[in-house]
Parts: C-alpha cells; structure tokens; sequence
C-alpha cells in the first residue's frame, strides 16, 4: 500500500507560552514509532510557529493553521505563504471547517488557497467533511465531493497534500465518528479520486480522518483500511497525543 501514517496536531487557538513550551516537552520526551512508520506535525496558532520549531525534536515537523489565498501585500492582519516558507514552516493547515464555518470561506477560496500554497512549495493539510445537517439528509458524499473538487479544479499534483475528512459534527463534540463511518467516507473519496483524478493518486493520497479522535478510539479508526491517520484537536494538547501516533503500528497488522 505504501501510504505512509500521518498523524496531525491540531492546537487551534490555544495556548500561553508557558503551556505550549510543557506540550513540547512532552511530546519530545515521548516515544513514537519511527518516521519510517509515522509522519507527525503539529500546528501552533501563528505566534507561536518559530518557538516551537526551534524546540521541537527533528523527527516532528510544524504546520501553520492557515495562510493568504495569494502574494502578500496590504492585507491586514493576514499571513502569506511566502512568510511561512521564508520561516521554513512546511506545512500550512487549509480549509478547515472552523475557517468555512466561522470565516465564511467558500470551497473555490479553499481551492484557490491550496494551488497558492502548493505552488510556493508548502505542503498542505486540506480539510472536508460535512454537517450534521448535511450528514441527515444524505448529502455526505456530494458535501465532501464538491470540496475536494473545487481544489482539484486548481491543482493537479497531489503529491503534497494530505486530505482531511473531518464530519464537522465530530469536531470538538466527543462524538466521534464510527470506525465503520470514517471508513465508508474515506473509500468513497478514494473512489472519487480514481474517478477524477487518476488511479495514481487515488492509491497514494492519505485520507486522513479528525474529529474526537482520541487515546481511547484511534486504535480502532487505524485499523480501517483507509484510514491514513488523524488530524487531532483538543487531544493534541494532552500527552494521549503520543498514544495516538502510536496507534500507527495498527497499520502494521492490518
Ligand atoms: P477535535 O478537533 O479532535 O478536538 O475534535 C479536530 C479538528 O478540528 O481538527
């Protein structure tokens, strides 16, 4: 299969820099699966990315939560793709649902977000999933199919994104989605990308799924044959974060 365990750290808005120098510390002294196994990235509100990247254990990478659809300039209170990769901050969180939801971004600012990061060589986290609402009336799949289309309608390299599916009813609720749930969303997005991508893509692009994922439950959604590992909120801030990357030699059995 080759699709090598990727397991997120969501931190949100959240954080002093007392709090976020203990996570580090944690997350440096934890033991993990080796990076032949896992691929780990946490992502600290903005202020805090150069703290932690300079803190961080080498075998760890960093993610910003967001970035401008486009060149910098007068943009207030925006940062640019080009100031995370002057920063040397790899990877760049894009479409998440508190971003769609809150913010109001539509799928094609999303689309355009991700092509504009991509071509300045970060890589991205690309977030879908569907409401409550959304889920109850049937529409899942069209939901996550007409995201992930509205960023294929701009790129056309996949290699560096990773696809978040993350049902915006799991998200920071505790209610989270059945292995069986994630599983089903995830092969069907899988069969959308061997329908309008291409067959290679469909086999190599990680599908990972957040919302509630927690210590407790990540084993069970790991085992799941298309599940490519997590994107975790709330949980990234406790030490269980290191039980859940750990939850990637499931993989192994599998
Ligand atoms: P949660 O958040 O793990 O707190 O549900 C996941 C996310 O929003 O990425």
């Amino acid at each position: 299969m080759g699709r090598k365990f990727f397991v997120g750290g969501n931190w949100k808005c959240n954080g002093t820099g007392e709090e976020v120098k203990k996570i580090v510390s944690t997350l440096n002294a934890g033991e993990v699966p080796s990076t032949d196994v896992v691929e780990v990235v946490v992502s600290p509100p903005f202020v805090f990315l150069p703290l932690v990247k300079n803190t961080l254990r080498p075998d760890f990478h960093v993610a910003a939560q967001n970035c401008w659809v486009k060149k910098g300039g007068a943009f207030t209170g925006e940062i640019s793709a080009e100031m995370l990769v002057n920063l040397d901050i790899p990877w760049v969180i894009l479409g998440h649902s508190e971003r769609r939801l809150l913010l109001n971004e539509s799928n094609e600012f999303v689309g355009d977000k991700v092509a504009y990061a991509l071509s300045k060589g970060l890589k991205v986290i690309a977030c879908v999933g569907e409401t409550l609402e959304q889920r109850e009336s049937g529409s899942t799949m069209e939901v996550v199919a007409a995201q992930t289309r509205a960023i294929a309608d701009k790129v056309s390299n996949w290699a560096n994104v990773v696809l978040a599916y993350e049902p915006v009813w799991a998200i920071g609720t505790g209610k989270v989605a059945t292995p069986a749930q994630a599983q089903e969303v995830h092969s069907e997005l899988r069969n959308w990308f061997q329908a309008n991508t291409s067959p290679e893509v469909a086999a190599t692009i990680r599908i990972i799924y957040g919302g509630s994922v927690s210590g407790a439950n990540c084993k069970e959604l790991a085992a799941k044959p298309d599940v490519d590992g997590f994107l975790v909120g709330g949980a990234s801030l406790k030490p269980e974060f290191i039980d859940i990357i750990k939850s990637a030699e499931v993989k192994k059995n599998c």
